[in-house]
């Protein structure tokens, strides 16, 4: 049974903080409102892994471009990931524009069940419950990397990330409400965000802090426990900046699956975790290819990445499949934040 916030203290303490406090964000509805289903998947789906700060100016800018899921649907999927670019992770911009088709199919309605949301594409528990509780007004708890927090805390649960994922999953469910659940998970998002903060929580301003375990045992940084992190490993490419008189750089297609799926980048040997020396044989073209100084790093979920540079000059033919661009017209393609690191330190070693 969830609980209803008129009988249980915690919950109503959260909201009564919640009506003063919540933090004003472009897709969010005010205290006691519902917000547009629309707004509240694609915010959702944005904040995957990204922050709120990064998130506004694209949440923005695809409401203005698409102003509907149907708008979405009819968009080119190019386009989709073109302004998709610097949000990382492009399977869910993939994802998206899959799901936006599937619900302007059905009218432009999302479905309103738990189990209905979960069956489109890129919406997993998380985004289900998230949009479930916070667009339906479904008692459901979304359990994020903020609510685990802010569960491991108030119930002091000891174990140690990622093990302990299940049970703050199961144990979140004591903020399950009947009333306002979609208030009760933004408090919960809120709290974690701004007081219940990883390394030095401010328990003195917390709404909760009263039945809050971790705190009354003096343990409440120290939770959730993290295991020790395996350092990342380090893989290694070279990558080919060449250019024509016209001054347009090379770009390729890169396959639809595997990292970075349909997005545009250079020219690369593959990522390996030896260094190739003898990167040249992978070079799209004939050039006296000349080495960049220094390497570029970009850091992946679960690998980092150093990438060597060559530059080289042609005048021969184009190629089917093969796309060029000027620098300055990256910005209006999808090419990932990667390839734009690469191109600014060719670009500004140039002058
Ligand atoms: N992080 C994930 N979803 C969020 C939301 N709806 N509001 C604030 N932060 C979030």
């Amino acid at each position: 049974m969830a609980n209803s916030q008129h009988d249980f203290a915690p919950l109503a303490a959260l909201l009564t903080w919640y009506d003063k406090s919540a933090r004003v964000l472009p897709w969010r509805a005010r205290p006691g409102r519902r917000s547009d289903p629309y707004h509240v998947w694609l915010s959702e789906i944005m904040l995957q892994q990204t922050t709120v700060a990064t998130v506004g100016p694209y949440f923005a800018k695809f409401l203005k471009r698409w102003p509907t899921v149907e708008a979405l649907a009819a968009a080119d999927l190019d386009q989709v990931l073109a302004n998709w670019a610097g949000l990382g992770y492009y399977a869910r911009a993939r994802n998206l524009h899959k799901c936006a088709v599937v619900v302007a199919a059905r009218g432009g309605d999302f479905p309103r069940t738990e189990t209905e949301l979960q069956e489109l594409p890129g919406i997993g528990p998380y985004t289900a419950a998230a949009i479930g509780a916070i667009a339906f007004d479904l008692a459901l708890v979304p359990v994020d990397g903020n609510i685990e927090r802010v569960t491991a805390r108030y119930l002091a649960v000891t174990g140690a990330m990622p093990g302990v994922k299940p049970e703050l999953r199961d144990k979140a469910q004591f903020f399950k409400s009947d009333k306002r659940p979609g208030d009760v998970a933004q408090a919960l998002m809120d709290l974690g965000a701004t007081i219940c903060t990883p390394r030095n929580p401010d328990c003195e301003r917390c709404p909760i802090h009263v039945g809050c375990k971790a705190q009354s045992q003096g343990i409440a940084a120290d939770l959730p426990k993290r295991a020790a992190k395996k350092p990342r490993p380090v893989r290694y490419a070279t990558m080919f900046w060449l250019t024509r008189v016209d001054g347009k750089v090379l770009l390729q297609k890169r396959p639809e699956k595997g990292l970075l799926g349909s997005m545009l980048g250079l020219p690369t040997t593959d990522w390996t975790e030896e260094e190739d020396n003898a990167p040249e044989s992978c070079a799209p073209a004939k050039s006296k290819w000349q080495a960049v100084p220094e390497t570029v790093g970009h850091t992946f979920t679960h690998f980092h990445l150093e990438v060597s540079v060559l530059t080289g000059k042609t005048s021969r033919k184009e190629k089917a499949g093969e796309i060029w661009l000027l620098h300055e017209d990256f910005k209006n393609h999808a090419v990932p934040t990667l390839f734009r690191k690469v191109a600014k330190h060719v670009v500004g070693r140039k002058g």
